[in-house]
């Protein structure tokens, strides 16, 4: 009798866990596979136009992501007119040697009066073209990548959209991990299920199996048949003394952090006179942060944009627009346009943007965040003293083919086992920050 009650529910129980690995498999398989088209999206475009024009793929490559970067906004690499013409087809309408000259100052090929410049110039209602600091070879890459026909292919009808096609790809493989993510809590919640389950399963089972063996005794049947009492845990003194502690633990933190953090503008995000947004500019369309932030390599200071940046694109683009008609008003009236700085360090800190972006290789959004995904920018990091230090504690230096760094790397090695860091280099001795 007992036997055959054991035997059902334990049936039960495969049959659940059965259930459950099947359902769970199938599920895994389809995230798999959904997430293998996002990887392979990004593949099979650039091997096409290799093909097509026999051209060295990694040169093409290099070309299109300078196209993207600084082309693809004004043209399409079809024959759409963006803001510029379509560059089909382009290296058949002018040599070489022309182009080069061109794209690197198209300006000063038509004040020289050079008559195929003044032409192109004169068609496009005198639109100028912006100066691009490239190498002939930089320039020569752009214009493979053209004649390899790859962009007319992702490159839908509509206008500026173009620039945008290429880019979702890299963002479903993002999506791919993120994905992967997924996977590990469904998984989780799953493992957690089946545990809660058997064990209820079991207690079940240990309970009949007792109570058919008539061998317990009065006060052993109570304790097997109790049920769970949830007023008990309520009135017990010992939880509802832990329940008040974490509570004033939890105030006296966020206190704390509140007074710690007077002065911090951590997550500061001021509304700006003009709704431009880094998501759809630096995001979508992909222009450099350094098209706009032009001397951030260069300089002390990344400088924000003039007005006249602006009109590059903005004397054609989306002119109706009102926020953009603002943009027209501020150079009508000849005042800059009063951004509401986001950033500030206090006087007493000397912050240099090229010593960290140009020499120190570091990304901008390691100090400012996803600032490509942001519709209006905030503070990231909270830009305090231990924040700089931290960094320059654990950020190696890149000594590598830097002769100045041998004898200092050499004598490092001798006392200490670290890497070479920023401090090492005395990236944490007062005088570094402090005037
Ligand atoms: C701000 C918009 C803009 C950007 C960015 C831009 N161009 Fe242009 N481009 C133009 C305009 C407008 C013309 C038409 C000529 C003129 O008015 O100066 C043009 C003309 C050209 C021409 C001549 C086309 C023809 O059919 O004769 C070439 C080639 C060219 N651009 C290449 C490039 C390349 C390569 C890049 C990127 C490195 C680039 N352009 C970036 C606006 C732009
Ligand atoms: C088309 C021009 C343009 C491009 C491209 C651009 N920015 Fe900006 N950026 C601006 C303007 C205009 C502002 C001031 C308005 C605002 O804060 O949104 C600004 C503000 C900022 C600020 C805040 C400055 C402050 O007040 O403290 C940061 C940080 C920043 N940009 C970083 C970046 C990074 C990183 C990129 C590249 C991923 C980038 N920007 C690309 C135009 C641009
Ligand atoms: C290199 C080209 C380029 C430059 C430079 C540029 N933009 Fe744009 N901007 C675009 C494109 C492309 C769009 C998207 C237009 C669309 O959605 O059709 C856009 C859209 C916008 C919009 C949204 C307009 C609307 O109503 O949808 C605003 C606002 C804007 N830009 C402001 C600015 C400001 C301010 C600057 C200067 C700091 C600037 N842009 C510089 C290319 C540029
Ligand atoms: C090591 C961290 C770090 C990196 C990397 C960095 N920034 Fe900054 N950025 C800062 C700090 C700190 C400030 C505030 C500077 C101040 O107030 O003097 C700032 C301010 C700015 C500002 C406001 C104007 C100014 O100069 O004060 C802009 C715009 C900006 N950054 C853009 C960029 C761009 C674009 C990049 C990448 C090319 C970049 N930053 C890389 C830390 C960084
Ligand atoms: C993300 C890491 C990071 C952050 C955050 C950072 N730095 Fe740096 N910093 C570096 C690196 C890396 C270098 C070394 C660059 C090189 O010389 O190769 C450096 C160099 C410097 C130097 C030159 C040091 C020398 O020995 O010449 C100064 C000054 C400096 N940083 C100031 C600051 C200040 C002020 C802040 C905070 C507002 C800050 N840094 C935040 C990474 C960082
Ligand atoms: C890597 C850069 C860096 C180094 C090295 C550094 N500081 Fe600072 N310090 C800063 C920055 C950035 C601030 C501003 C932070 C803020 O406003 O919270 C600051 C703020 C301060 C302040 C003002 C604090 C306040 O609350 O206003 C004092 C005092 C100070 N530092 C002293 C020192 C001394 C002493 C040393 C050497 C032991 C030192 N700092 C080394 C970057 C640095």
């Amino acid at each position: 009798m007992i036997g055959c009650i054991l035997k059902s529910k334990i049936k039960v129980l495969y049959t659940f866990l059965f259930a459950l690995v099947v359902s769970f498999g199938a599920l895994a398989q389809e995230a798999s596979e959904q997430a293998d088209i996002a990887t392979k999206g990004v593949t099979p475009g650039a091997t096409e136009g290799a093909e097509v024009s026999g051209g060295d793929p990694a040169v093409i490559s290099a070309g299109e992501a300078l196209f993207k970067n600084n082309c693809a906004v004004c043209h399409s690499a079809g024959s759409d007119v963006i803001v510029g013409p379509g560059l089909q087809g382009v290296n058949g309408r002018h040599s070489e040697a022309w182009l080069i000259k061109w794209i690197k100052n198209s300006q000063s090929l038509i004040q020289a009066g050079d008559a195929e410049a003044i032409a192109v110039y004169e068609e496009y209602s005198k639109q100028a073209m912006p100066s691009f600091a490239f190498s002939d070879d930089e320039v020569k890459s752009i214009l493979a990548y053209i004649e390899s026909g790859q962009g007319v292919v992702s490159a839908p009808t509509e206008g500026p959209e173009g620039a945008t096609a290429g880019e979702n790809v890299g963002t479903d493989a993002i999506g791919a991990v993120g994905g992967y993510l997924d996977i590990v809590l469904v998984v989780l919640i799953v493992v957690l299920i089946v545990l809660v389950v058997t064990l209820l399963l079991i207690t079940s089972l240990l309970r009949n199996y007792l109570n058919k063996n008539r061998t317990l005794n009065e006060y052993d049947a109570e304790v097997v048949n109790q049920r769970f009492d949830f007023s008990k845990i309520y009135k017990s003194k010992a939880v509802r003394t832990l329940v008040v502690l974490i509570f004033v633990v939890v105030v006296l933190d966020l206190t704390l952090d509140k007074v710690m953090g007077i002065g911090i503008q951590q997550g500061y995000e001021p509304k700006q006179p003009i709704a431009f947004s880094h998501k759809l500019h630096a995001g979508e369309h992909q222009i450099n942060c350094n098209y706009c932030h032009s001397t951030v390599y260069k300089s002390k200071s990344a400088s924000i944009p003039s007005a006249n940046i602006c009109m590059n694109c903005h004397s054609q683009i989306k002119t109706e627009s009102p926020e953009i008609q603002k943009i027209y008003r501020a150079i009508e009236r000849n005042r800059p346009i009063e951004w509401v700085r986001i950033h500030n360090l206090p006087d007493l800190a000397y912050f240099n943007h090229s010593q960290h972006t140009q020499v120190g290789g570091i990304e901008c959004q390691t100090c400012h965040g996803p600032i490509q995904e942001m519709d209006v920018v905030y503070q990231y990091s909270p830009l305090t003293m231990g924040w700089c230090i931290d960094c320059h504690r654990e950020t190696p230096l890149n000594t590598e083919g830097n002769a100045y760094y041998d004898k200092l790397v050499e004598l490092h090695e001798e006392s200490s086992k670290g890497a070479f860091t920023v401090s090492s280099n005395g990236g944490t001795e007062c005088s570094k920050c402090h005037y």
